[in-house]
């Protein structure tokens, strides 16, 4: 079994371990002692109280497989809601035509359009366009948000030529990946449950998001059709499934975080007749919202009270992109009001919510000079903080404190589902066709 996982360049991270930052910089260790004196305590508490150690991670992992199970017996029987996407079948590789997808999700949206030819020719040709979302439109009217779409969509579609060729009498047909909780009610269709990622338009919770799209293609006199409404994650799956029959499970790392995978529909209890002739269907798990047993801190508490939406989506703010930066600014304030972090006081702009962004963390922890320069240099630039090594130095252990959680915990996450597909293999006669060479691993 393959495990397909996204991961925004916002996000993903490769860093040396402690361990081996440290050993090709010996000279650097000498000299940190001073500031430490007074923020040693607060990193140690800030290490302790982010440990994953192994039966925390078990305990994640658990309690996963356990919510995935109460979701899937009744709706609003777990935080994970389980919804169904009403794809029972993925992609094979044989698909020919025009195809166009939208893609709404975070920070920006995408369109872009495809032209398959088959196994023999696959992708033959691609183009796309991706427009950062504005913060006004984040937080305004569902038609204003709508509008904005269909009028990229249309500017796109008007590009359309060369090696894209759409039989004649054939409408345009559109996938819509929206990367929110809704409730599917059929392949194309499916009601908003709420925003999250920062999003608070109003008027679209309640609503099906796929009647906002045509409303507002219809306003601009775009003709078009929408043939899918998917969630991003089942959009991974079927993307991964085209190139490889062995991808069982997606994961989304990115600004949120979530994961879908493949289910049998004899497990799923709260199914009511909905007949799948495969005898399986894609089952969105919305992890975001798992809150059981996760390792808190203060600063994520406070963090989660400040936000839009608090007590909601707690797995999402401990481990993805949108909320790793917030995390530590907040503790480094508190390291600069409490330890003196930065010198007598702390710089007014390290006050701004979010200015500290996860893009900043990766590259702050990719900084393996001996002074630390990118980090002093980041961290001049972000929050106009003055910084001598011994302050970098833990400002690094602080995100590496952080994003390991995170990773962690992702981790454990992803334990959960293969344990909950386990179970079912095991109860069916797939397990005993699989179990010699039963694996996965992550692509
Ligand atoms: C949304 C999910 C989405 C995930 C990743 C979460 O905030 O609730 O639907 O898949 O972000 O984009």
């Amino acid at each position: 079994m393959i495990v397909a996982a996204t991961s925004s360049p916002a996000v993903g991270s490769s860093y040396l371990s402690r361990s081996s930052r440290r050993s090709i910089m010996p000279r650097f260790r000498m000299a940190l002692r001073s500031n430490l004196v007074s923020v040693t305590p607060l990193l140690s508490k800030l290490q302790l109280e982010c440990a994953t150690p192994l039966p925390v991670l078990r305990h994640v992992a658990d309690a996963m497989a356990a919510e995935m199970r109460a979701g899937l017996a009744l709706d609003g029987g777990s935080d994970l809601k389980m919804i169904l996407s009403y794809v029972d079948s993925l992609p094979t590789g044989n698909e020919k035509g025009l195809f166009y997808a939208l893609d709404l999700g975070g920070t920006n949206f995408r369109v872009l359009r495809v032209q398959l030819g088959g196994k023999e020719e696959r992708v033959m040709a691609t183009e796309f366009e991706q427009v950062s979302i504005p913060r006004e439109l984040m937080l305004g009217t569902s038609e204003e948000l709508f509008d904005f779409i269909a009028s990229g969509l249309e500017k796109f579609a008007q590009k359309e030529g060369g090696k894209f060729h759409l039989p004649p009498g054939r409408k345009r047909e559109i996938g819509f990946t929206f990367s929110f909780p809704v409730k599917q009610t059929s392949i194309e269709s499916g009601i908003l449950i709420k925003w999250t990622k920062g999003f608070t338009v109003s008027g679209t919770a309640g609503r099906d998001v796929v009647g906002c799209l045509n409303e507002a293609m219809e306003r601009k006199g775009l003709d078009m059709r929408v043939s899918a409404l998917v969630n991003d994650t089942v959009g991974t799956l079927a993307g991964a499934r085209y190139w490889d029959d062995d991808v069982m499970v997606a994961v989304i790392l990115g600004t949120g975080t979530n994961a879908c995978y493949v289910e049998q529909t004899s497990a799923i209890p709260k199914l009511q007749g909905h007949v799948s002739p495969s005898g399986r269907t894609i089952i969105n798990t919305e992890w975001g919202a798992f809150s059981n047993g996760l390792p808190s801190t203060v600063f994520d508490e406070d963090m989660d009270a400040a936000s839009i939406n608090p007590g909601e989506q707690i797995f999402e703010k401990t481990i993805s992109g949108m909320y790793l930066g917030e995390i530590v600014r907040r503790v480094i304030v508190a390291m600069s009001e409490e330890g003196g972090l930065f010198g007598k006081s702390t710089p007014e702009k390290l006050s701004m919510p979010f200015v500290l962004r996860t893009p900043d963390i990766c590259a702050m922890q990719q900084d393996f000079s001996n002074d630390l320069q990118a980090v002093g240099s980041i961290l001049y630039d972000i929050a106009g903080v003055e910084s001598n090594l011994s302050a970098r130095k833990t400002v690094i252990d602080v995100c590496d404190t952080i994003v390991k959680r995170g990773g962690r915990l992702a981790g454990a996450g992803i334990v959960g589902i293969l344990q909950k597909m386990d179970e079912g293999l095991k109860r069916s006669n797939l397990w005993e066709e699989n179990c010699g060479g039963y694996g996965w691993r992550l692509v």
